[in-house]
């Protein structure tokens, strides 16, 4: 309890700080639009209005919150500090989803690491249930050691995965192709940290040390633009991301992701042909 203490008012302390920022950056009141859905006690939302919110895992309990709400289409974006120091095995996400069998699912995990080694971050995209479409980048910073803007913005030509703005891996819409697309069923907006030292470390070498936790990562500018899946009259009308414009990166953008690709690309499922006989029909052409 008192370490625990401890570590809140110095994270209070850091709030005061930015506080002005971020009246201008949150359009989100936590209370109203998210929910702990797993382990509340280990939710700390730290001045009542949600500016920022701490997960907690130790040797009882990983947690988690979501949005009250489901979206169709639109961008979910957080601001998110990774666990400091040793983080092995532990997995922080930020991630949509839908309910039910054959759900919808867009992620960005971040796997932790020994201290002083880099994290990796793991995205996917499932449609109709299924999976199995990993990329992994490192990143261009200490995700540790700040918080950083991570994004996902979803319509009907793609979903695009963001980090500080900057383009790290395009899903885009091959429907005709006959590959399935996530285009229907609404999804939620969510964050968890979690144990997953059976493969998140070094392939899973490396495990959880407990006596280095509470593990804590840290969100806050919870922001959510996103389309209702039955709009209120006058609510049809297109929104930004349906734009003719937004099918696409920019030019600025396409160089932006071939950067990050040659730079800090370091698994792609598409290139993967031990694992897969075939490779998925999208990762074609
Ligand atoms: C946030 O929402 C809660 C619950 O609806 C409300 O009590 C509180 O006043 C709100 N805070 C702000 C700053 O809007
Ligand atoms: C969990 O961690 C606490 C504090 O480090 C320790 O006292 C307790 O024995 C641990 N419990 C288990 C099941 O490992
Ligand atoms: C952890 O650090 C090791 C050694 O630098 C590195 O090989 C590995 O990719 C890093 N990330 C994860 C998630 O294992
Ligand atoms: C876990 O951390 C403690 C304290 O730093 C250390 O003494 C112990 O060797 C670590 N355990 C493992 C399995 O590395």
């Amino acid at each position: 309890m008192a370490s625990r203490a401890a570590h809140r008012s110095s994270s209070l302390c850091a709030l005061c700080y930015i506080a002005p920022l971020l009246t201008l950056a949150t359009a989100a009141n936590f209370t109203d639009l998210f929910e702990p859905y797993w382990a509340a006690d280990h939710v700390a939302v730290l001045d009542g209005d949600g500016p920022v919110v701490e997960l907690k895992l130790d040797n009882t309990s990983g947690c988690g919150f979501g949005s009250k709400n489901k979206y169709l289409f639109g961008q979910a974006s957080m601001q998110i500090k990774l666990i400091e120091g040793d983080s092995a095995g532990t997995v922080t996400a930020f991630y949509m989803s839908s309910d039910g069998p054959n759900h919808d699912e867009v992620d960005f995990e971040f796997l932790g690491n020994v201290s002083g080694e880099p994290y990796l971050v793991q995205t996917n995209v499932y449609a109709d249930g299924t999976g199995n479409r990993e990329q992994r980048h490192s990143l261009w910073f200490d995700p540790t050691a700040d918080f950083h803007t991570y994004s996902i913005l979803w319509n009907r030509y793609h979903v695009r995965f963001l980090v500080d703005g900057i383009p790290i891996r395009m899903f885009p819409n091959k429907e005709l192709q006959g590959i399935p697309f996530p285009k229907s069923q609404p999804m939620g907006v969510y964050a968890s940290v979690w144990n997953a030292n059976d493969w998140a470390t070094q392939g899973g070498r490396v495990k959880t040390n407990w006596s280095h936790g509470p593990f804590v990562s840290a969100f806050r500018a919870l922001d959510i633009d996103a389309g209702s899946p039955e709009p209120g009259p006058g609510e049809e009308a297109a929104h930004w991301w349906d734009a003719p414009e937004m099918s696409g990166l920019s030019p600025h953008q396409r160089r932006q992701l071939k950067w990050v690709r040659a730079k800090h690309l370091v698994y792609d499922y598409c290139r993967d042909s031990a694992r897969f006989v075939q490779l998925p029909g999208e990762c074609l052409g």
